[in-house]
């Protein structure tokens, strides 16, 4: 008999039928809907395996109700944040998720949300189609360069290095923040290590790509916001959370920095009455930073292949 496992989310049907052959597969049906939590205590009853999404919290309950044959959770993202993965451990569970595949087109979308923030591209093209174009004009739409401007990194990995790479070819300085030091990292990109507030206060472009944990959470707050130029702009493509959200939009409202790009929220998805909404100097978007075809497709063969070795006795390839 095949092991099984359950699936939150339907996969396109290639990939349903890859995993399909080698599982005995479960799976919630409804098309693009998060499981809601009952079926998900529901389906993961007596399951070896279970394949999940961001969007789906793997706490103890759930593993109390999947039972003592669990052997893994894969989670469809290299962040793990709804999944309780000291829980997990405890129990001798295995806990996935999809590293590195989807580094450099995050880094493409973030650089993309530090451009369009900078030269007010969507502003300027909703200008456009609501036929505010009447004609050229010395100042109009006017943005911040990006070339020689600073860029501070706050979390310096997979994506972090990947941006800063980015960054080098827009001849922008590089300094960073990380919880250890990376010396490579400074080789390379030729940038230069500081403490968080140095990084914070000197950043033209200030970027955060730490993983959600308690001690990253609200790691920018009001006290950090008030601490950055009043011109520097701040993308946001890591968890909602490690930016107080209240307290950026009161800095965006204040005009206290000059924009933010935000690809994902403390709660998603966000309220159609959402705050930052409301303001014209931030760039939302609906969490799609790994979001390329490619990307995807890969993210999904990545947590195929670590949901089999761990339904099938061995140590998957993508432990957290
Ligand atoms: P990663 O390689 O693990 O990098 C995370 C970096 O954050 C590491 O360098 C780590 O430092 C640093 N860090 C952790 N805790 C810290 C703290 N308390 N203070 C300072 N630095 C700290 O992860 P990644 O692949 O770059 O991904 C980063 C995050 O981006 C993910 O966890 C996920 O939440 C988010 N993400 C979002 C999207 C999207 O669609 N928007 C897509 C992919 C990822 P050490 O070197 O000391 O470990
Ligand atoms: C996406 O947000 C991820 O963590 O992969």
């Amino acid at each position: 008999m095949k092991p099984s496992v359950y699936l939150t989310r339907k996969l396109p049907d290639q990939l349903m039928e890859q995993l399909a052959q080698q599982v005995e597969l479960t799976f919630y049906d409804e098309a693009d809907q998060p499981v809601p939590r009952a079926e998900l205590l529901r389906g993961v009853e007596g399951v070896d395996g279970i394949f999940c999404l961001l969007t789906d919290k793997i706490d103890g309950e759930v593993l109390d109700r999947a039972g003592k044959q669990l052997k893994v959770i894969s989670n469809l993202a290299v962040g793990y944040d709804n999944i309780d993965a000291a829980e997990a451990k405890k129990r001798g569970i295995f806990v996935t998720n999809t590293p590195g595949v989807l580094t450099e087109t995050t880094a493409d979308l973030t650089f993309a949300l530090l451009m369009a923030t900078a030269r007010r591209i969507v502003e300027a093209e909703d200008n456009l189609r609501r036929g505010g174009w009447k004609t050229w004009s010395p100042m109009q739409l006017t943005g911040l360069d990006i070339y020689g401007a600073t860029l501070g990194l706050i979390g310096m990995g997979r994506i972090g290095e990947a941006v800063a790479k980015r960054a080098k070819g827009f001849d922008m300085n590089v300094i960073y923040y990380n919880r250890n030091r990376k010396p490579e990292a400074e080789q390379q990109f030729g940038c230069q290590y500081k403490s968080k507030d140095e990084v914070v206060q000197e950043a033209d472009f200030l970027v955060v790509l730490t993983p959600l944990t308690p001690e990253t959470q609200g790691i920018l707050g009001a006290r950090e916001l008030n601490m950055m130029k009043k011109t520097a702009i701040l993308i946001k493509t890591a968890r909602g959370s490690v930016v107080d959200e209240e307290a950026l939009y009161e800095a965006l409202k204040e005009r206290k920095i000059w924009a933010a790009g935000v690809d994902v929220f403390a709660k998603e998805p966000i309220d159609p009455n959402h705050p930052l909404l409301s303001l014209d100097n931030a760039v939302l978007l609906p969490h799609i930073g790994s979001a390329s075809i490619d990307t995807r497709t890969k993210m999904c063969q990545m947590a195929i292949r670590n949901v089999v070795a761990g339904v099938t006795g061995q140590t998957p390839p993508n432990c957290v």
